[in-house]
C-alpha cells in the first residue's frame, strides 16, 4: 500500500506517494519528473543513478525512497541551471568530458563529494573517487581531466 512521505529534493520538499519497495531513483523519475539520474543495471553496479544523500554519493537505485525521507537528496539538477552552471557541469563541458551522456549526471556526483571532501585530488584520487562510475563509452581520461579543472577553479 503507497504511503505518503516528505522528500527533500534540491533544497524543494515535495509530498508524495510511495509504495515500501519504491527505489529512490524511481521516485526522482517517474513521481518527480527528475530524469538526469539514469537507469542502468538497477542493480548497484554502474553508478549512472548515483545521487548525494546528506552530502555522500549514493545509488539511488539500491536506495528505497521511504529510507529518505528527513534527508537532503541532490541531483544534477539541482546543481546548477544553463544561465549559472556549477564548475562541475562546466569543467565537463570545457573538458569535452561528455560523449552519450548516460553515465555524466551520475559521475558529476560522485565528483561533488569527492571535491567536497578533498578539494585538490590528485589522478589516482580521482579514479578511485569515480570507481563506483562506469563509462561504457570508455572516455575516462576527459572525465578525470574535467575533474581536475574543476578542483583548479
Ligand atoms: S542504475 Fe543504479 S547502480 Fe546502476
Ligand atoms: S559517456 Fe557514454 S556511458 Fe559514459
Amino acid at each position: 500500500m503507497k504511503q505518503i512521505i516528505q522528500l527533500d529534493v534540491n533544497d524543494e520538499v515535495h509530498e508524495i506517494a510511495v509504495q515500501p519497495y519504491d527505489s529512490l531513483l524511481r521516485a526522482l523519475r517517474e513521481t518527480l519528473g527528475l530524469n538526469a539520474s539514469k537507469r542502468g543495471c538497477d542493480s548497484g553496479g554502474c553508478g549512472c543513478c548515483t545521487v548525494l544523500l546528506d552530502g555522500k554519493a549514493v545509488y539511488s537505485c539500491m536506495t528505497m525512497a521511504m529510507q529518505v525521507k528527513d534527508r537532503k537528496v541532490t541531483t544534477v539538477e539541482g546543481l546548477g541551471k544553463v544561465a549559472g552552471l556549477d564548475p562541475i557541469q562546466q569543467a565537463f563541458i570545457d573538458a569535452d568530458a561528455v560523449q552519450c551522456g548516460y553515465c555524466t549526471c551520475g559521475i558529476m556526483m560522485a565528483a561533488k563529494q569527492l571535491l567536497a571532501e578533498n578539494p585538490n585530488p590528485d589522478e589516482d584520487a580521482i579514479r578511485k573517487g569515480i570507481s563506483g562510475n562506469l563509462c561504457r563509452c570508455t572516455g575516462y581520461q576527459k572525465i578525470i581531466e574535467a575533474i581536475q579543472l574543476a578542483s583548479e577553479r
